[in-house]
């Protein structure tokens, strides 16, 4: 195994999209971001330096982490922030971990332009669990918007109300040409007829689903979330804010452009972004200027499509990679995950209320001191153990929602003992409106044991869950009026943040942390944090 050294320098840098001009803070002066190459069991040191009047924070989303919470990075989860002119060196090791992972501020909106692909490869000498590719491309998908992110978040936070939805989305940095601007040029993606291309998918947008799909080929869906999964076929594929997919991509036409897009999945709207990005699939020694082979994209709300990609991601559960997913369950966990209103008397915008969101009516309030340093430190007054583990008032995921769409503002956290087994069911409020929530939960990875619409019964559901071969994941996707459950074993001592991946439901307070205590034996306890660790 190898020390992967890097260099981040957090730096702003005038960008021009959608024909006008704005400065970005961006890693090392790039859009998206440079990509992080290691080999599996590998130990990668970032250094990040910031150069920009923001506080700033990184985290490796899918990254393990064992026993280096200091090394995850969201601000006050397990770190305090990089000030302006401090740096930190982010060190850990991706034991036993292998495929396409993101990196990201965890920090305010910075994750709007700083991010980037985290490219795992298996250890030297050891092949895919697929045909081998000829070649290898990261695709990172985002957002756009024309203002300052941090102005659109500001700008909600005082009025009370949703934010703007982005002004495009990107390919590889670029919205392709657009109503809006229709002289801008896509990403291109140059190919050889008769190869075998695996493509590294990333969705680093702030706020969208993403369908993805390239006129005239089908895409054999190899990886997600850096676990391998059975291989099948699909025209279009689905990645959430924080997912990531592999895809191999034949290239089984002779000649020709071919259109690449990335357009919105949102099944129940409330601001719509009906965008669609596109990028050009060029196979050498083709002239003509424009793909002429275009493709339909799914509606906004095809929701059958969606659960169609879902229903299909299984496990590889070979014997090299076995899905170990937990039999017997320690702790039966149900969380509401959901929008409400709370009072905000200066909010005029919305009349007196503002918008937040919960997990079981808890609107997670962010701490001053990092929750990892309090837990490690003893240091009280920071947070209470006392997250409920069932929902506190009766709720209706058809939209009607209980008569009180307040919620209790805290800093609660649910304790869970090493090597522990969870099973978590997150259900789908629709406190005010049904919606689809893509919910990161950090330091594990976990299997998606069951999925279904309207209200969990605990009794009957169960009854379907696939033990077998479940897809394993790190980010999933709470169905809109339904529920997903994951189980996994709590092996990784800290405290790790849980949160919607929508980012402005995670600012309304979509979110809680798992604080999972030491072990006894020897290497089940959580590192002591490195010298140059942020002080508050
Ligand atoms: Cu990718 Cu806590 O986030």
């Amino acid at each position: 195994c190898r020390v992967r050294n890097y260099k981040f320098n957090v730096v702003f840098k005038n960008s021009t999209k959608l024909c006008s001009t704005k400065p970005i803070v961006t890693v090392n002066g790039k859009f998206p971001g440079p990509t992080l190459y290691a080999r599996e069991d590998d130990t990668v040191l970032v250094k990040v330096v910031n150069h920009v009047k923001y506080n700033v924070s990184v985290h490796w989303h899918g990254v393990r982490q064992l026993r280096t919470g200091w090394a995850d990075g969201p601000a006050y989860i397990t770190q305090c922030p990089i000030q302006p002119g401090q740096n930190y060196i982010y060190n850990f090791t991706l034991t036993g971990q292998r495929g396409t992972l993101l990196w990201h501020a965890h920090i305010l909106w910075l994750r709007s332009t700083v991010h980037g692909a985290l490219v795992i490869l298996p250890k030297r000498g050891v092949p895919y669990p697929f045909p081998a590719p000829q070649k290898e491309v990261v695709v990172v998908l985002a957002e756009w918007w024309k203002s300052d992110t941090e102005a659109v978040i500001n700008q909600a936070l005082q009025s009370g109300i949703a934010p703007n939805v982005s002004d495009a989305h990107t390919i590889n940095g670029h919205p392709g040409p657009v109503p809006a601007c229709p002289s801008q040029k896509g990403y291109t993606l140059p190919v050889e007829s008769g190869k075998t291309y695996l493509l590294r998918i990333v969705n680093a947008a702030l706020n969208e689903e993403l369908f993805f799909k390239i006129a005239g080929h089908k895409l054999t869906v190899v990886e997600v979330d850096a676990t391998y999964v059975k291989p099948f076929k699909t025209e279009t594929i689905l990645v959430a804010p924080g997912q990531t997919t592999n895809v191999l991509l034949t290239t089984d036409q002779n000649s020709g452009k071919y259109l690449v897009a990335a357009s919105t999945f949102m099944d129940s709207p409330i601001a719509v972004d009906n965008l669609t990005a596109t990028a050009t699939l060029h196979y050498s020694g083709t002239l003509s200027s424009t793909p002429t082979n275009v493709t339909k994209m799914p509606l906004i709300n095809a929701t059958q499509v969606a659960n169609g990609f879902i229903n299909s991601l299984k496990s590889l559960n070979s014997k090299k990679f076995p899905a170990t997913v937990p039999l017997k369950i320690d702790h039966h966990l149900l969380f509401t995950v959901g929008l409400g209103v709370n009072p905000c008397p200066t909010c005029k915008a919305g009349n007196g209320s503002r918008v937040v969101a919960s997990i079981n009516n808890v609107t997670f309030v962010m701490p001053t001191t990092a929750l990892l340093q309090a837990h490690f430190f003893n240091i009280s007054g920071v947070y209470t153990t006392d997250f409920p583990a069932n929902p506190p008032i009766t709720f209706n995921f058809s939209g009607a929602g209980p008569t009180n769409m307040q919620t209790t503002n805290g800093t609660k956290v649910y304790r869970l003992a090493y090597n522990s087994t969870v099973q978590l069911v997150m259900q789908d409020t629709g406190m005010i409106a049904p919606e689809n929530h893509p919910v990161h939960l950090h330091g594990f990875n976990f299997f998606q044991v069951g999925r279904g619409l309207g209200n969990y019964n605990a009794t009957t559901d169960p009854k379907n869950f696939n033990l077998v071969d479940p897809v394993e994941r790190n980010t999933i996707g709470v169905p809109t009026g339904g529920w997903v459950a994951i189980r996994f074993r709590a092996d990784n001592p800290g405290v790790w943040f849980l949160h919607c991946h929508l980012e402005v439901h995670t600012t309304w307070g979509l979110k809680m942390a798992f604080l999972v205590d030491n072990g006894k034996g020897p290497n089940q306890s959580l590192l002591p944090p490195p010298k140059d660790l942020p002080k508050c």
